[in-house]
């Protein structure tokens, strides 16, 4: 494409460590459709002719077909899938293609349909969060009453239902869909057009070819237009925090399925056994999604430092902006669609949550409040007799629900038998009625706002 200014080809490794075409090749679709809009544009504006335009045009659907009925080739010797699509669509339509590249840039070019592609990228990522948050509607709502230990410390503190808990990565998701929509909506402005970096002299339409690609108008600066790669890296950010949320919740269904908790059982589906261990069920899905968060920020690291020192406008480091995001994407689809299977297939233990939210004396907070309220006695003070009580209980081995009234009186004379009414783990969660609370007549308010609303 450049042999006019040189007398030797390139070295063997220079051409490896040159090509892109190996996971470019992945644009395909964007190139052939920034193409097809660069050139109906073209020939609008009759910078070439109306004919040329649509020999280009239909020789570009032909590459297309192609493409798509039998790959992309990954020919090192053409570099990219822009000179690649270039050559395909020269040894088809002859010397007219090369009429396609007048006031145009690779630069503008890649830049273009990188923003096409990871646009798409979050289409689908909405798509498979949707999908997730619906799956954990449909447990909340069957578990809006299920009582479980809820942890600080990862120690017994008051008891929540699963269906709250639940909804609380609800909430994570509404968010990383916010964050990804709010990364598209800034980057859908098309830097086509802004050439190699300085814009053109030609006589082009920015408006048209923005428009035909889905954008909402053109980038304002040519320089920022090819060197920006924020759309790449708020993707990924947006990417590495719902990894993030993935993976909390993948420990916990770790931590959960452990025979010590024994709070779920994981489906056969996802779940792998030992070659050597017969009884084993091992929660290698969650294990991986739970790994695969560590790959994710990985990649935003890995663009961010790719991008940091980079002086204006475009350098080749920019080439290595695509596996980060590609990586970073299929890892995430993936790890989206894995807790979504899990979700929906798990077989939540309920009778080993409330045993265990009975046994940790999770509604010593319950009496403390009681004392406050029945008996006038400062919070404090309340803390300090309930500290008591959890040690009288804690001696006798029973539940405080359990502990008899006697030993409660010895220990304050204030406290009479209705106390009973608020130590058990239902009335506890029961009593949580505020705003946002774990009460389930709260929780079923929230799956049904959840249900109205859109999701974020
Ligand atoms: N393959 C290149 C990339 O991905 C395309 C842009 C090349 N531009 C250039 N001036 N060498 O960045």
């Amino acid at each position: 494409m450049w042999g006019g200014r040189f007398a030797e080809g390139p070295a063997a490794v220079m051409r490896e460590i040159n090509a892109s075409i190996p996971f470019d090749k992945r644009l395909w679709r964007q190139d052939v459709a920034g193409s097809r809009a660069h050139v109906a544009m073209l020939g609008k504006q009759g910078i070439v002719s109306a004919e040329d335009a649509a020999t280009i045009s239909a020789g570009l659907d032909q590459v297309a077909a192609d493409y798509d009925a039998n790959g992309v080739a990954e020919d090192l010797a053409l570099e990219d899938i822009h000179m690649q699509t270039e050559a395909k669509l020269a040894a088809l339509i002859g010397p007219v293609a090369g009429r396609l590249h007048t006031a145009r840039s690779r630069n503008d070019q890649v830049a273009t349909d990188f923003r096409l592609w990871v646009r798409d990228a979050i289409d689908q990522v909405e798509v498979a969060l949707t999908g997730f948050q619906h799956a954990l509607l449909t447990r909340a709502e069957e578990h809006a009453d299920s009582v479980m230990p809820g942890f600080t410390h990862l120690q017994s503190a008051q008891p929540v239902t699963l269906g709250h808990h639940l909804m609380a990565y609800y909430e994570m998701v509404a968010r990383d869909r916010s964050r990804f929509a709010d990364a598209r909506a800034r980057l859908n402005r098309s830097p086509l057009g802004s050439a190699a970096l300085a814009g053109t002299g030609f006589p082009i339409d920015r408006d048209a070819t923005a428009a035909a690609l889905g954008f909402d108008g053109p980038t304002r600066n040519s320089l920022d237009g090819v060197s920006d790669r924020d759309f790449a890296i708020e993707y990924l950010t947006a990417a590495a925090q719902c990894a993030l949320h993935l993976s909390r919740l993948a420990e916990e269904f770790i931590l959960w399925a452990s025979q010590p908790f024994g709070f779920v059982s994981l489906s056969d589906q996802w779940s792998t056994g030992s070659s050597i261990m017969p009884q084993k069920r091992n929660p290698d899905a969650a294990e991986l999604v739970r790994g695969h968060s560590g790959r994710i920020i990985g990649c935003l690291t890995a663009l961010m430092i790719t991008m940091k020192g980079l002086p204006l406008a475009y350098s080749k480091d920019m080439q290595d902006d695509k596996p980060p995001v590609f990586e970073a994407h299929d890892l995430l689809g993936l790890s989206i669609a894995a807790m979504t299977g899990m979700v929906e297939s798990a077989a939540f233990r309920t009778d080993r949550m409330r045993s265990a939210a009975e046994a940790g004396f999770s509604t010593a907070t319950d009496l403390a409040d009681w004392l406050v309220r029945e008996g006038g006695i400062p919070f404090r003070e309340a803390h300090h007799v309930t500290g008591s009580a959890v040690k009288r209980a804690e001696e006798l081995g029973v539940a405080l629900d359990k502990l008899p009234i006697a030993d409660l009186q010895a220990i304050d004379a204030r406290i009479d038998a209705t106390v009973y009414d608020v130590l058990s783990v239902d009335a506890s969660v029961a009593s949580r009625t505020s705003f946002g609370g774990t009460a389930p007549a709260r929780v079923r308010a929230a799956i049904a706002a959840a249900r109205e609303g859109d999701g974020r």
